[in-house]
């Protein structure tokens, strides 16, 4: 008889709450529970959380017995539910679609009809819970997840807390997951932050921002903290600017207009994922890794960007574009105020640039560039981090050529890896010198795909371990800065709105706010 190590035997064994996962033995254990996705016939839930839970399951980490339940206000029959979300998973799902698996996994997807504000629908699936537990055998574990427009929050948490929903018995527990946009401005977000809180305490509260679910943007610690040689340099006597790229060749596909409109790039993007990002790479050495330990160092981050608060500031600092109609990989585009759901007289950003510091010891003086754009030529996310010149006291003496400055790219997405440009020399008698690349790929190195960020936030939340989720304190600070920026735009006419074609990598006057300072903008 073949005796199998029992890790090896675990890992043949799909749907099974398997103890031996490597990537688990540091964490706590998902544990089985109910999924309650209010919003389920939306596009969020068909494209990202049920293929995440799917992919979780073909994967062997979904703990067994965890059951998902659409809470939407179309009628509907699980059937007829479950059939559309597997359209969609052929479609999306990192690893393919199985028709045998999926009906597996299907089996425990329920759809739950009642509008959001209907007691009785909440009462129902009260009791739908309970049944489901008593099944199960008694963990009542719930995760609601909140996939739905921040207006319906109030009814969505109420009810739950009537029907006592937002309450574990002993020994379990009841947390929710709430989606952006977390509001629209640092007065709305504490509205919704105290809406939530009166339902469920900060520690079962997990603000979802699925930048932090990507892979590369947990290595940005690793890297950090598991290498000798980067914190000694890490600070403002070795970097010269860091950037944080995120470029979208995607417009207002989908009707998207509608909301984005009312959103633009500096709350989109910059207010979260640009942010989070930033602080992962400006924080200070966490004392742990807990999730406080790590959100307490963040927080700091945000509090101590350089506030852009008059419109003098503004205009010095940060730039806000639209696109214009253009060409995207040979197809013509429309600019943005022809898109669907925009009005023609749009004064909102498609684009923006900003320079920013963060006024702590380690980076004092460091210009940390932010540039965020939709309909540029492709889609990618970079942080960059350039460090100082080499004194050209050597071979300058010989006519020599300039060293070129290096940098350390991580790259966020696509093509995950990271890459170290230096100076080299060229083969030859003479002393010439070329920059040259040293990179690291995951897909090349790793052999796998890296799982979607959504699967392992989801994951991490039936942990417990609120590590990748944004704390109320920094969702609030990062709103401070950026309703800042937001009002001192609105205040005069002096940071105008500029245009950028279609296509190109943005208007003029974010190439201008960088070369003031002698740099530029990577192009990738
Ligand atoms: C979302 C924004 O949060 O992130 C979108 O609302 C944006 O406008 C998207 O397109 C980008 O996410 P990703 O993972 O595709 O880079």
């Amino acid at each position: 008889m073949l005796l199998l190590p029992l890790d090896t035997f675990y890992k043949q064994i799909p749907f099974m709450n398997n103890p031996f996962r490597e990537d688990l033995v540091s964490r706590n254990k998902p544990e089985p529970c109910s999924v309650v996705i209010f919003g389920a016939t939306g596009d969020l839930a068909h494209r990202k959380l049920v293929p995440a839970l799917y992919n979780l399951a073909v994967d062997g980490e979904l703990p067994s017995g965890v059951k998902i339940i659409g809470f939407a206000r179309r009628e509907k029959s699980d059937e007829v539910f479950r059939e559309g979300l597997a359209e969609l998973n052929k479609e999306v799902s990192r690893n393919g679609h199985d028709d045998e698996t999926w009906d597996r996994f299907a089996e425990n997807i329920h759809y739950h009809q009642s509008t959001f504000d209907d007691i009785d629908g909440y009462k129902r699936l009260k009791e739908r819970l309970d049944a489901i537990d008593a099944e199960r055998g008694g963990k009542g574990n719930r995760l609601f997840y909140l996939s739905i427009a921040p207006e319906f929050f109030d009814d969505v948490l109420e009810k739950l807390k009537e029907v006592g929903l937002n309450e574990a018995a002993d020994g379990c527990w009841s947390r929710v997951i709430v989606e952006k946009p977390f509001g629209k401005d640092h007065a709305s977000a504490q509205r919704l932050n105290q809406v939530v809180n009166n339902t469920f305490d900060e520690s079962s509260t997990y603000r979802i921002d699925h930048y932090l679910g990507k892979e590369t943007a947990q290595n940005i610690m690793v890297l950090r903290f598991a290498n000798a040689i980067f914190e000694p340099i890490w600070n403002n006597r070795y970097i010269d600017h860091v950037e944080i790229s995120c470029a979208e060749h995607l417009g207002m596909e989908g009707g998207r207009g509608g909301y984005y409109d009312t959103a633009g790039a500096l709350r989109d993007m910059v207010q979260n994922h640009l942010l989070q990002l930033l602080s992962l790479v400006a924080m200070e050495p966490p004392t742990d890794l807990s999730a406080d330990g790590v959100r307490d160092e963040k927080v700091k981050v945000i509090r101590a960007l350089r506030k852009l608060d008059t419109p003098e500031k503004a205009a010095a600092h940060t730039v806000r574009a639209q696109y214009t109609a253009g060409v995207i990989n040979g197809n013509n585009v429309p600019g943005y105020t022809e898109e669907d759901r925009v009005p023609e007289d749009s004064q909102t950003e498609t684009y923006v640039a900003i320079k920013t510091f963060v006024d702590t010891w380690r980076w004092s003086g460091v210009p940390f560039y932010i540039r965020v754009g939709k309909r540029l030529p492709k889609k990618a996310t970079e942080i960059s981090i350039h460090f100082k010149q080499a004194p050209n006291v050597l071979f300058s003496q010989i006519g020599g050529d300039q060293p070129e400055e290096n940098v350390l790219v991580l790259r966020i997405q696509p093509d995950e890896g990271i890459s170290f440009r230096m100076n080299s020399k060229l083969p030859g008698a003479a002393i010439r010198m070329e920059p040259v690349k040293m990179d690291f790929q995951y897909s090349t190195s790793f052999g796998k795909s890296s799982p979607e960020a959504y699967e392992r936030l989801l994951l991490d939340s039936m942990a417990g371990d609120a590590t990748l989720f944004a704390r109320r304190d920094e969702v609030e600070e990062a709103w401070k800065f950026v309703d800042d920026i937001q009002k001192a735009w609105h205040q005069s006419d002096q940071v105008p709105m500029s245009k950028y074609e279609a296509g190109s990598w943005g208007p003029k006057e974010a190439d201008d706010l960088v070369q003031s300072e002698g740099h530029d903008w990577r192009r990738f």
